[in-house]
């Protein structure tokens, strides 16, 4: 478990689906998302399944941010795609639109990468974004993500064809919180 400020980063329970259902099912929140919305909730448990999982093979770190006061999931931060021997992860992260903009991902990625970098001794993180990921590409270059590289016609999700641009944060560049 990690603990900001305002947040509590912890493994996902099966008692998350319906809060990340709401998220998971939310057109604009999914817009640059990885899989098409979804429309049962019943695809949500098994993302959550697979978390639990990963937690357990320790292949696939994904936390559940829940909110310090009131308890609310209002989304989840990722290290997945780890990579032991070379010591990389792949970040990732999904917030309920009513907490955009409001400082909450920086909060939970910072803790995050501080996490992946001390505990996890990784040396490098990277990020998958769609270009047109204004949000997220904000996000990456306050956390002093650099741009390393463009991939075209990278994706194919719900028959819309898109391109990736690909960022990368080494420990040793990491300024801290
Ligand atoms: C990407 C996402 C997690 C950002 O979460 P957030 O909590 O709103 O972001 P923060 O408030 O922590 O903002 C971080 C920085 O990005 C900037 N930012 C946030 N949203 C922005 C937007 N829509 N346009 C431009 N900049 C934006 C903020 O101003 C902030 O920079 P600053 O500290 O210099 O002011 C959120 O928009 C989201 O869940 N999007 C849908 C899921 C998604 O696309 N995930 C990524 C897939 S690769």
């Amino acid at each position: 478990m990690i603990t900001t400020t305002r947040l509590i980063l912890r493994k996902p329970k099966p008692e998350d689906a319906a809060a990340f259902f709401k998220v998971y099912s939310h057109r604009e929140a999914m817009r640059y998302w990885s899989t098409p919305p979804h429309s049962d909730i019943e695809e949500t448990v098994k993302v959550i399944e697979n978390s639990i999982r990963g937690w357990e093979t320790k292949d696939y770190y994904d936390f559940s941010i829940q909110l310090a006061q009131g308890q609310s999931v209002i989304g989840k931060a990722a290290l997945h795609n780890i990579h032991k021997s070379s010591r990389r992860a792949e970040v990732g992260y999904l917030l309920s639109p009513d907490y955009w903009g409001q400082g909450y991902m920086k909060e939970a990625m910072t803790a995050l990468i501080e996490h992946a970098f001390g505990a996890l001794e990784m040396r490098r993180l990277e990020a998958d974004i769609d270009p047109d990921n204004a949000a997220s590409r904000a996000l990456l270059e306050r956390l002093s993500f650099r741009k390393e590289g463009e991939l075209r016609e990278r994706w194919e999700i719900g028959g819309k064809i898109t391109d990736s641009h690909l960022y990368g944060l080494l420990a040793r560049d990491w300024q801290g919180p």
